[in-house]
C-alpha cells in the first residue's frame, strides 16, 4: 500500500490521471493538491470524490508552509507533480505568474520531498522543452539527448523545472524521473486548447480561428495513453531518468481541424486563418523507443480511435463545459465548499 500525492489534479491531465490511478489501485491511497486556478474544475474530479482511498486538498504548490504541513502530515511515498501553468498564450501574455507556479512550486515539492524522505518525485513535463524541428525533415524526432531549446515562457519555465529536478537528483540524491509528452486530447481538457475550442465552436457553427497557414504539426496522444506511462514510469522507471511519451500520432493543426469538421458534418468553410502566434514552434514529433523497449509502454488509441470518443465525450458532456465557460462552475465550488 502506498501513498501518492497528485498535484495539479483539478486540471486535464492529472484529473484523468487520479480517474485512472483511484480505480486501478484501490489499495493505494490519494491525495490530490490544486490550487482551482481557472485551469483547475472539481467537477471534474466528481466521480472519484467519494472515493475511501482519495482526498482532495486546496492548496498553492507554492505556498511552502502548508505544503511542509501536508507532507508531515501524510507522509507520502510518491509524488507526482502535475500542476503548471499551461497555456502558451497565456504565457506569452503574463509570464510571471508561469515562472512562480512551473519553477517555484517544483522547487517547492522538491525540498519538502528532501525533508519528509519520498520513493519518488515524477515530473510532468513536456516536448515543448525540445524546441521544434523543420517541417521539412519528417525523418527528424525529438529524443530524451535532444538538447532544449525553448521557444515560449510556458517551454522556458517547463525546462527550467526539468533542470532543477535533475540538479536535485545530482546535487541532493532526490530520487526522480521526469516524463516529456506530446501534445494531448481527450475527456475534460479545458476548452481554451485547440481540440476542445474547435469542437465547442464547429458544434455552434461559429468560425474557427486557425493559425497561419495552419501547417504547423503536433504529435497527438490520447491523454489515457499518457495516464499509463506515467504509472509505468513512476514504478518501473530507472531513477533518475527522462522519457518521452509520444505515439507517432503527427498530425498539422489543420488536418485536426478538417478531421473534427468531418466527424460533426460540418462544412470547411467554418475555417478562419487568424495573425500567427509569436514564436510559433514548426513541428514538435516525439521518439518514444526508450519507453517501449526499456518499460514495455504500448498505446491503446491511435488518433483516429482516440479523436472519435473525444468528441463524442465533448458532445455529451456540454454541461461540463457550460459549467466552465458561463461561470456556474465558480457557483458549484462555492457550494461544495460550503
Ligand atoms: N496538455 C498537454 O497537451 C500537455 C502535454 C505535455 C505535458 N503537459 C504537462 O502536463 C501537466 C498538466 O497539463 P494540463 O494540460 O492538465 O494542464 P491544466 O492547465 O489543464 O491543469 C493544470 C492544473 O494545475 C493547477 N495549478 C496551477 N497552478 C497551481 C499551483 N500554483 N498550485 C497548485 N495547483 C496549480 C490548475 O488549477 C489545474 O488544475 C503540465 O505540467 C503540463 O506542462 C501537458
Amino acid at each position: 500500500m502506498s501513498k501518492f500525492l497528485i498535484t495539479g489534479g483539478a486540471g486535464f491531465i492529472g484529473g484523468n490521471f487520479c480517474h485512472y490511478m483511484v480505480n486501478q489501485y484501490p489499495k493505494d491511497s490519494f491525495v490530490c493538491l490544486d490550487a482551482l486556478t481557472y485551469a483547475g474544475n472539481l467537477e471534474t474530479l466528481q466521480p472519484i470524490m467519494d472515493k475511501s482511498n482519495f482526498k482532495f486538498v486546496k492548496e498553492d504548490i507554492c505556498n511552502r508552509e502548508k505544503i511542509f504541513e501536508l507532507f508531515e502530515q501524510e507522509r507520502f511515498d510518491y509524488v507526482i507533480n502535475f500542476a503548471a501553468e499551461s497555456h502558451v498564450d497565456r504565457s506569452i501574455e503574463n509570464p510571471g505568474v508561469f515562472i512562480q507556479t512551473n519553477v517555484i512550486g517544483t522547487q517547492t515539492l522538491m525540498d519538502a520531498c528532501r525533508k519528509y524522505g519520498i520513493v519518488r518525485y515524477h515530473q510532468v513535463s513536456t516536448d515543448e522543452v525540445y524546441g521544434d524541428l523543420p517541417l521539412d525533415k519528417p525523418q527528424e524526432f525529438f529524443t530524451e539527448t535532444t538538447p532544449l531549446h525553448t521557444s515560449s515562457p510556458y517551454s522556458a519555465s517547463k525546462a527550467s523545472a526539468d533542470l532543477l529536478v535533475l540538479a536535485y537528483h545530482r546535487t541532493f540524491g532526490l530520487p526522480i524521473t521526469i516524463s516529456r509528452c506530446s501534445n494531448n486530447y481527450g475527456p475534460y481538457q479545458f476548452p481554451e486548447k485547440l481540440i476542445p475550442l474547435i469542437i465547442k465552436k464547429a458544434l455552434a457553427d461559429e468560425p474557427l480561428p486557425i493559425y497561419g497557414t495552419g501547417a504547423n504539426v503536433r504529435d497527438w496522444l490520447h491523454v489515457y495513453d499518457h495516464c499509463t506511462a506515467i504509472d509505468l514510469i513512476v514504478r518501473k522507471g530507472k531513477d533518475g531518468e527522462v522519457y518521452n511519451i509520444g505515439g507517432h500520432n503527427e498530425r498539422t493543426n489543420l488536418q485536426v481541424v478538417k478531421t473534427i469538421l468531418n466527424y460533426l458534418n460540418k462544412p470547411e468553410t467554418l475555417i478562419s486563418y487568424v495573425k500567427d502566434r509569436a514564436g510559433h514552434d514548426l513541428r514538435y514529433a516525439i521518439d518514444p523507443t526508450k519507453l517501449v523497449t526499456e518499460l514495455g509502454w504500448k498505446p491503446k488509441y491511435n488518433f483516429e480511435t482516440g479523436i472519435g470518443s473525444t468528441i463524442q465525450w465533448n458532445i455529451d458532456n456540454q454541461d461540463w463545459l457550460e459549467h466552465i465557460i458561463s461561470g456556474e462552475y465558480l457557483r458549484f465550488m462555492s457550494a461544495y465548499y460550503k
